[in-house]
């Protein structure tokens, strides 16, 4: 089964957690936020370690399905027997001459009219019928397919069998005439809707037509009928979910307006640099003309302390201005920097490296700006880049904590904790008072299996940041991993009342998506784990975690319906073209099984055989 690194590239823009794998796309629907967002929020500054994780939905399920009713199990191997495409060999009647000859007729030059037809009795017709079938797959064997489909369609003319349809199809596959394929197909499949062999054939069909979404359906519900024991289909699903994901993005971008993340991404990413005083000659207190470069240089620092999105857009217009106004004079880098700041946060990958080149320019010496062009870099999947920039940096401050916490990040993301520990403490070594240094350490420490120093390295932080709220929230997301869970939910609390003292306008709402899903996991308390979330939309209703989370409260539930919705949300709140395939996939996904269990009510009972919480949504 694909795991979460077989993802073709340009879902993931950014290195992928390879623990955070699991078996198929349908799983991972249950993780997309943890998984996924995860990465995002570890490039943008802080890493989610748990968030959503412990929901776990699942359609496939890989214990081995219970045999299914004797009866049925015979018809299908008999089905199989007799299918053409399995060659006319395998069949467990006596090898058919290719002349069906019924001792009063030679079948295949009789013409099937009505009057002929009328006059057989119906054991005869079905006799005829089997006969012609006989001769066809003979024909099919043999790569006569235009003889094959003139028998098949001679049975067809006595008998209504969806064999002899899908047979007729696998001629027409053979030839490529896929209209014929679609047709003969669904007619096969009007008269057995859980013909996985018609399915499939149909699948491929409109795959080749690049009908995808329908190839998709008919995959997914073949994958469903099977109770996804058919990796070839399973795969194809995967592949097609890829593909209609990709379509759908491109037209949502020619349409889409550049829009900033949600509040708590950008701070995340801020906050990630240790902050800085406002430069001097750019302070509060000098006599700067408001319409001038540098006054919309310092309107826009001075607007980034409000945390709130309406904060973060006047900051974006502001550094957009000055640059088109005149007299930045020494503080043209410092402006540069801040336009490439926030075009990389619209997503505009290739606009915000231009300017953050121009800003190494004019001052090979401000370090963060190569840091940033990191994250850059990392979007783009390019390893080097980044390794680059994060040695030219250090070669021009050395000393520099900011530059040790972010290469710590990166080695965090690849998987390499003994490198992003040995960073972390640097950074700490370097300056003490940066409070994400020590979460970081802690985070890693705890990933590393270090329990207890895990443990250690919050309490002290505790100790030493009283006041900052992330310590709080992230010291919780370990305690509820360990499923500690009343300790995580005072945590948790804690974040969110220091919040609301610290930051008054623009609170980090993730203590409260982290309390919805404690409140999930330890009381199964859906009612409350989903207010946590809508208010925390309230407040920064462009948070992406907390749509991510609802999406799959809802689908714990098996209300896809409402889960659609936002999937489709996430989407729409992705940064980039990656993000937004990543995510229509999953709403693709969902919107799939929908259909399917609107088009075939009689997969209800697959589906809640399955255990999965789908069977209790499908409302037949
Ligand atoms: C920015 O500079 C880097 C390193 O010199 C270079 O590889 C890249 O192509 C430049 N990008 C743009 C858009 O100027
Ligand atoms: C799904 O959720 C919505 C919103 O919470 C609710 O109004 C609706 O009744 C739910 N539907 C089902 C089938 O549970």
């Amino acid at each position: 089964m694909a795991n979460a690194t077989d993802l073709p590239p340009q879902t993931l823009p950014i290195p992928y957690d390879p623990s955070a794998s699991s078996s198929s796309l349908f799983d991972r629907i249950s993780t997309w936020a943890s998984e996924n967002k995860a990465v995002v929020y570890t490039i943008a500054g802080v890493t989610v370690l748990v968030s959503a994780a412990g929901i776990y939905y699942y359609v496939n399920d890989t214990t081995p399905s219970k045999p299914s009713p004797k009866k049925k199990s015979k018809k299908r191997k008999g089905k199989k027997d007799e299918d053409a495409s399995t060659g006319a060999t395998t069949s467990r009647e006596t090898p058919p001459s290719v002349s069906a000859s019924t001792g009063d007729y030679e079948l295949e030059n009789v013409d099937m009219s009505e009057e002929f037809i009328t006059s057989l009795s119906e054991q005869e017709r079905k006799d005829y019928a089997s006969k012609l079938k006989a001769a066809g797959n003979k024909a099919y064997g043999s790569k006569d397919f235009n003889r094959a489909i003139e028998l098949y369609t001679k049975a067809i003319d006595l008998k209504q069998d969806p064999i002899f349809y899908s047979n007729r199809a696998a001629c027409h596959q053979a030839m490529g005439d896929w209209e014929k394929v679609v047709d003969d197909t669904t007619a096969a499949l009007n008269l057995d809707r859980m013909y996985v062999k018609a399915l499939n054939r149909r699948a491929n069909a409109y795959e080749q037509l690049k009908k995808y979404s329908e190839a998709l359906l008919d995959y997914t519900a073949s994958c469903i009928i099977e109770k996804f024991q058919n990796p070839t289909s399973a795969n194809k699903v995967e592949s097609l979910l890829q593909i209609v994901a990709t379509e759908k993005a491109s037209a949502m971008l020619e349409t889409k307006k550049a829009r900033l993340p949600s509040a708590a991404f950008i701070s995340n990413y801020l906050q990630s640099f240790r902050p800085k005083d406002l430069p001097a000659g750019l302070t509060e207190t000098d006599d700067i003309d408001e319409s001038s470069g540098k006054g919309q240089l310092r309107k826009g620092l001075v607007a980034l302390r409000g945390r709130s999105a309406a904060d973060y857009n006047e900051a974006s217009e502001a550094f957009t201005k000055s640059l088109e106004l005149d007299d930045l004079g020494e503080y043209e880098a410092l402006a540069h920097n801040m336009r490439a700041t926030f075009l990389w946060l619209l997503g505009d990958t290739d606009s915000a490296m231009t300017h953050i080149n121009k800003s190494i320019e004019l001052d090979p010496t401000m370090t963060q700006s190569y840091v940033k062009r990191v994250s850059m870099y990392l979007e783009n999947g390019d390893r080097d880049g980044a390794l680059r920039d994060f040695e030219a940096a250090m070669e021009h401050t050395p000393d520099d904590p900011d530059i040790w916490y972010h290469r710590g990040q990166f080695h965090f993301l690849n998987q390499e904790l003994n490198e992003a520990a040995a960073d972390y403490q640097k950074s700490i070594d370097l300056d003490k008072d940066f409070i994400y240094s020590h979460i970081q350490l802690g985070v890693t420490q705890y990933k590393q299996g270090s329990i207890a120093s895990s443990m250690a390295t919050f309490r002290r932080c505790i100790k030493n940041f009283e006041r900052v709220p992330d310590v709080y929230n992230y010291y919780g997301e370990i305690l509820l991993d360990q499923k500690q869970f009343q300790k995580a939910v005072e945590q948790f609390d804690t974040a969110i009342d220091l919040e609301k003292q610290v930051h008054p306008t623009g609170m980090n709402v993730l203590p409260l998506v982290n309390k919805a899903l404690s409140k999930f996991q330890w009381e199964q308390n859906m009612d409350e784990a989903q207010e946590l979330c809508q208010k925390a939309l309230l407040l920064d209703e462009e948070c992406d975690i907390a749509v991510a989370t609802m999406a799959q409260l809802l689908l714990t539930q098996g209300n896809v319906t409402e889960a659609l919705k936002y999937f489709e949300k996430a989407a729409d709140l992705s940064r980039t073209e990656g993000e937004i395939v990543n995510a229509l996939q999953y709403a693709e996904a969902t919107r799939t099984q929908i259909e399917v269990q609107q088009k075939y009510p009689q997969l209800a009972e697959h589906m809640r055989s399955m255990g999965g919480p789908m069977g209790g949504a499908v409302p037949y």
